[in-house]
């Protein structure tokens, strides 16, 4: 019984000892320099540390130009246009620091350099606003900090400056980022403050050599040691003298060999072992302390189960210390210390490119936006260089547009010609298509009818049909349009339709059986958003999306054509407003209403009378019936039902062929001779 209890004393002793060592070597961190390094604290979700909630205002300016840094990231963040949109930058500046242009698809993992205003704004942290908008159900504080924003802000500081609690997060929601950034201090002799985010295989030697900056002056500004490990995901404030894209410009060969796991043998070198030793000495310390504590409590035999962490909820609740143990970084075994930058031309080379423009160049092209270059919305008519364009003004994040379009090349879809990103707006330079959109001709003035006989009817639905079997089967990846309707199908002077309006455009994806929440939420949408008549039933239901919902739509449009009517009463209520001599108002959907044409009796004379007046009778009876029935198919509401596009659209090249074999004259022949048989 006296050895029990000298032996709990001794145990005693030595947690004393150790946590007196802990308290002295964290000391020793906290002493000199500029701001702290947060030293894997991010891990830590649920307890607050002074270095996880930003870097304290203690520079010379309250506001100042700084760069963060961000690694390429697939297929969302992988160009200065959606990298801007992501950290709230702008992109040509991206684009410029990085010697790259706004759209050029950048190599995966390639750290870019990112310039934005920090700024203390009367708070006692130094930070860049961002705003995040939740995508998925699976999301978490942390693994927004961690993984989408790399390690630029941390969960404690995003759980301090959202009011939503971890757990009530949902998709849709609008996160505040603050992105960590810093000033240089009175004692600091440098214009800049980079935010640097280790990874793997980094070590302070060669995070300053890639910088060419003095090591120590590197170790000072995050109040390190030369002995203390750094971690990957963390930031680590670079102190430059230079605009940082002037030092980043030499070139490397491309990535090197797949780098070892953590796991493996460092290499050989002073300054390795010297980081190896302070992590052994680390380890060392953890153990000693930890076998203390155990045999501390069997001592006392306690038998109070351990307690079980309350949260078993996303954010990775690991104990620090352990977490340090596996992420551990270790020395560099490659040279390549430096950025390698060149392959991006080959990549610029390889993607369609675009041209960038100024604002003041669109300011120019559309006459400051004047009212007589307004097409209608937010489109204006534009003229660079005497080609005429189409100018459509943007708010928000539209890179998902410019992605699709820029690796789309199909004469029946709008081709997206350049942009310009100024002030939060985009500017979306289009190819100018001088006949305006479908809607407008079919049913705005009912006189530019005539200028629609049938052959180029048929000509308007096999070109539509072409595109989406392009988008549906050929794009790489493939897309689903989810908003055709007549008002985005745009006509060229030869009456030539080009499919426009991606801004709802997702790419197609195989449903696996599992659901998982990831696969699910691309199918589903909980958002439906459509314009009325040209969404299919399982869309409006249940929000399920396949491309099946383009075929429906593309039915719809068909059906448009054949009978010249928009494709629901509210919409046909819209232009009769500015037209009062027409009085039969529908009470159905254009999709409903070809049922009851086809189906019964007397189907060929309901088909004459569903037809655009405006065709009169010239117009091939038995392919306006064969494009009725392949309409009417589309539209059925039972998705397995419709046709692939594909069938769809070959079924319209027969009746092309056929009508260009079709002579008006026999047409109006033949019914002259039916009426007089009568
Ligand atoms: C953390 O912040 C508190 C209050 O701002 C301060 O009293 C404390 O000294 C800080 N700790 C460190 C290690 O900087
Ligand atoms: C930027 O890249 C171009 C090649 O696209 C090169 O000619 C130029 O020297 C680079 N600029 C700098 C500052 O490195
Ligand atoms: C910083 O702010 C100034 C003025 O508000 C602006 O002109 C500049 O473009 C901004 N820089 C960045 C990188 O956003
Ligand atoms: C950034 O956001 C914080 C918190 O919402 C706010 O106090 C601060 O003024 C903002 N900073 C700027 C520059 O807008
Ligand atoms: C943090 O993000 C990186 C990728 O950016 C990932 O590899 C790592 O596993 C994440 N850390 C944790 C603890 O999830
Ligand atoms: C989370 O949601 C629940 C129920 O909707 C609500 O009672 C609670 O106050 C919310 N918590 C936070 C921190 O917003
Ligand atoms: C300024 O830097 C020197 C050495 O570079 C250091 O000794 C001193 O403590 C620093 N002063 C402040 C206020 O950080
Ligand atoms: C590491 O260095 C020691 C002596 O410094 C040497 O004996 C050993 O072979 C080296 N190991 C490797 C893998 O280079």
């Amino acid at each position: 019984m006296r050895d029990g209890m000298k032996m709990k004393m001794k145990m005693k002793m030595m947690v004393m000892v150790m946590a007196m060592a802990m308290v002295i070597v964290i000391q020793m961190k906290a002493t000199s320099g500029q701001q702290s390094y947060v030293n894997n604290h991010q891990l830590d979700c649920y307890n607050h540390f002074n270095s996880t909630d930003g870097y304290v205002c203690n520079g010379v300016a309250s506001s100042c130009l700084s760069y963060l840094t961000f690694r390429s990231s697939p297929p969302n963040y992988n160009s200065p246009v959606s990298i801007a949109y992501l950290l709230d930058s702008d992109a040509t500046l991206i684009a410029k620091a990085n010697n790259i242009s706004d759209v050029d698809t950048i190599p995966t993992d390639r750290l870019v350099i990112v310039p934005v205003n920090c700024s203390c704004a009367g708070r006692s942290y130094y930070q860049h606003n961002a705003s995040y908008l939740l995508k998925r159900r699976s999301e978490t504080y942390f693994s927004v900090a961690n993984n989408t924003y790399q390690g630029l802000t941390t969960c404690q500081a995003l759980m301090s400056q959202n009011s939503y609690g971890d757990r009530n997060l949902s998709v849709n929601l609008d996160l505040h980022i603050p992105l960590r950034c810093a000033c240089p201090t009175a004692n600091q002799t440098v214009k800049y403050l980079l935010v640097y985010l280790v990874t793997w295989h980094d070590d302070i030697p060669s995070i300053a050599a890639r910088f060419r900056v003095q090591p120590q002056s590197l170790l000072d500004a995050n109040r390190l040691s030369s002995g203390d490990i750094i971690y990957p995901f963390t930031p680590l404030l670079v102190p430059l003298t230079t605009d940082p894209s002037q030092i980043l410009q030499p070139e490397e060969p491309p990535s090197p060999p797949p780098p070892p796991t953590p796991q493996s043998i460092p290499a050989n070198n002073s300054k390795s072992s010297s980081n190896k030793w302070v992590l052994v000495g680390a380890a060392a310390l953890l153990v000693l302390l930890l076998l203390a504590l155990s045999a501390f409590l069997l001592r006392r035999r306690c038998r109070k189960p351990k307690p079980q962490p309350l949260s078993t909820s996303s954010p990775p609740e690991k104990n620090n210390n352990i977490v340090s143990n596996d992420h551990s970084p270790l020395p560099e075994t490659t040279k390549s210390s430096s950025i390698s930058w060149s392959s991006s031309l080959g990549v610029r080379s390889a993607v369609e490119s675009l041209t960038l423009y100024k604002l003041e160049e669109v300011q120019r092209a559309t006459d400051s936006f004047s009212e007589t270059n307004k097409i209608r919305g937010s489109v204006y008519r534009g003229r660079f260089k005497g080609d005429e364009a189409a100018i459509k003004v943007m708010k928000g994040d539209v890179s998902d547009e410019i992605n699709i379009l820029k690796r789309i090349n199909h004469s029946s879809i709008i081709r997206l010609s350049g942009f310009c990103v100024s002030g939060g707006n985009t500017y979306l330079v289009y190819e100018y298509a001088e006949s305006g959109s479908l809607s407008d001709l079919l049913h705005l003035h009912p006189p530019t009818k005539l200028k629609l006989p049938w052959k180029q009817r048929v000509e308007i639905a096999h070109d539509v049909a072409d595109a989406l079997n392009y988008l549906h089967n050929f794009a790489h990846p493939p897309y689903i349009h989810k908003n055709l309707k007549s008002s985005n199908i745009l006509l060229d002077a030869n009456l030539r339709a080009k499919l426009s309006n991606f801004g709802l455009a997702t790419q197609t994806r195989v449903v696996t059986g599992h659901d998982d929440d990831d696969q699910a939420q691309l199918h589903l949408t909980r958002h439906v958003v459509g314009t009325q008549g040209y969404m299919a039933p399982e869309y409006i239901e249940s929000g399920l999306v396949t491309p099946k919902l383009d075929v429906f739509a593309f039915g719809v449009i068909i059906l448009e054509l054949l009978s010249g009517k928009p494709a629901s009463p509210e919409q046909e209520a819209n232009y009769n407003n500015k037209d009062d001599n027409n009085n039969n108002q529908r009470e159905e959907l254009l999709s409903e209403s070809i049922r009851n044409v086809l189906e019964g009796d007397n189907v060929r004379d309901k088909l004459r009378d569903f037809m655009d007046p405006a065709l009169r009778l010239d117009y091939p009876f038995d392919l306006a019936f064969s494009m009725a029935q392949l309409a009417k198919r589309c539209v059925a509401r039972d998705l397995n039902s419709r046709p692939e596009i594909t069938e769809a659209f070959m079924t319209l090249s027969k009746i092309l062929s056929s009508t260009r074999d079709w002579d008006p004259s026999d047409e109006l022949q033949h019914s002259r001779s039916m009426s007089n048989g009568r």
